[in-house]
């Protein structure tokens, strides 16, 4: 583990915890089929005026990022279900019990260093939801938002149980401060052949006019908390597979229902990278860290935001951490060409590396009325 990984916040930890009355839960080791667990040194891979990628444990990042300086959250973090995530002395298969833990241990650092208002998105599969969410509706600082259910592409028949259709996504807020929320809409689904509109909206059709966004007669609707045109867009080929990559437009339609442009968004388990491009996108800064080395990330980061580099980023970011990470982590001799961006920019800019930009293109709007 890195030395500055350990060094700071056991103390805020241990008041956090009081503050909310629940057991100061760290984990720094945790012992997998008979083997330490041990992070990699934190490193800043990328850094651009609005953006840093870290390769870090998710614990040893959150504990050099600042109380109160982030405006939202998305996770997706692994699963506990024996994924093989290719990342050495990482194990996917815990016991439910430290797995919980090692849950709640991250949950209660994502909530110290949102700000009031802000707001926490977890996506997980119903078992864990329902553990880790009802923990959460005890905690008196974040209060319960929606459980958003996300149709699955395809759920496979089990033996005994019912066919599993769809995956969660939590909303919290933390408490203190009004939080964000802006109305998301989505296009009213129409008929492939006819063009025309599948849903009736009865004698309500003339209310919808005014959001017929772009003037071909098609009305864009609010989302409701079942989310079932989320479904990757990509061909599965361009997928990060490895990673389990979520379709951008799950953490797309996240930002912007509960941020605004300019905030700062976090995702700690930022795999394939979906997060940080839905956050560059919706022109807001974004934090992203991977246990892994970040090659799924960075390759998406080099295909769509380009190998730019700078060697600080915006104050804003920057004060989002600790002073000793400021000084020692978050710097990058952008005139070296042994970065891991241009290492990744090289193969991911190359014959094999173009991005289909227009399936990645935006589903959901926010109408400034
Ligand atoms: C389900 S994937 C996230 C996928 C991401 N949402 C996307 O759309 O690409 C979970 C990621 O968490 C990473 N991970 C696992 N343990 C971690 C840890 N302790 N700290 C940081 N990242 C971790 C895994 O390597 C994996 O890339």
């Amino acid at each position: 583990m890195s030395k500055l990984g350990n060094t700071s916040s056991k103390n805020k930890n241990v008041s956090m915890a009081s503050e909310i009355n629940m057991p100061n839960r760290e984990i720094q080791y945790l012992k997998h089929n008979g083997h330490n667990y041990t992070s990699p040194r934190i490193s800043a891979d990328y850094i651009s005026q609005n953006g840093i990628l870290f390769h870090s444990d998710c614990l040893d990042l959150l504990k050099n990022i600042r109380d109160s300086t982030i405006d939202l959250v998305f996770v997706d973090p692994p699963f506990n279900l024996g994924k093989n995530y290719n990342v050495p002395d990482f194990n996917d298969g815990m016991a439910k019990e430290a797995y919980r833990g090692w849950c709640r241990t991250w949950l209660l650092e994502l909530i110290r260093v949102l700000k009031p208002g802000g707001a926490l998105f977890l996506y997980h599969w119903p078992y864990w939801l329902m553990d880790l969410g009802a923990w959460l509706n005890s905690i008196s600082i974040v209060e319960y938002k929606s459980w958003i259910a996300l149709k699955m592409k395809n759920g496979f028949p089990s033996k005994g149980r019912i066919q599993p259709a769809h995956y969660g996504l939590l909303y919290y807020t933390k408490t203190g401060s009004k939080p964000t929320f802006n109305v998301v809409r989505v296009k009213s689904p129409t008929c492939r052949h006819c063009g025309k509109l599948i849903r009736d909206y009865g004698g309500y059709r003339e209310k919808f006019r005014r959001y017929e966004a772009d003037g071909d007669g098609i009305p864009w609707i609010s989302v409701s908390d079942f989310w079932d045109d989320t479904r990757p867009a990509r061909q599965d080929k361009e997928r990060a597979s490895q990673t389990n990559e979520l379709p951008l437009h799950v953490p797309e339609r996240a930002i912007l229902m509960a941020s605004n442009p300019g905030d700062i968004i976090l995702d700690c388990f930022a795999g394939g990278g979906s997060t940080l491009h839905a956050a560059k996108l919706t022109g807001r800064q974004w934090i992203g860290g991977e246990i892994g080395e970040p090659v799924e990330a960075l390759g998406r980061i080099a295909k769509f935001f380009g190998t730019e580099e700078t060697s600080r980023p915006s104050q804003q970011l920057l004060m989002c951490f600790q002073k000793k990470f400021r000084e020692e982590i978050i710097k990058i001799d952008t005139s070296g060409n042994d970065r891991p961006i241009v290492k990744v920019g090289q193969v991911h800019n190359g014959q094999n590396g173009q991005a289909s930009v227009d399936s990645y293109s935006s589903k959901s709007k926010v109408l400034g009325f």
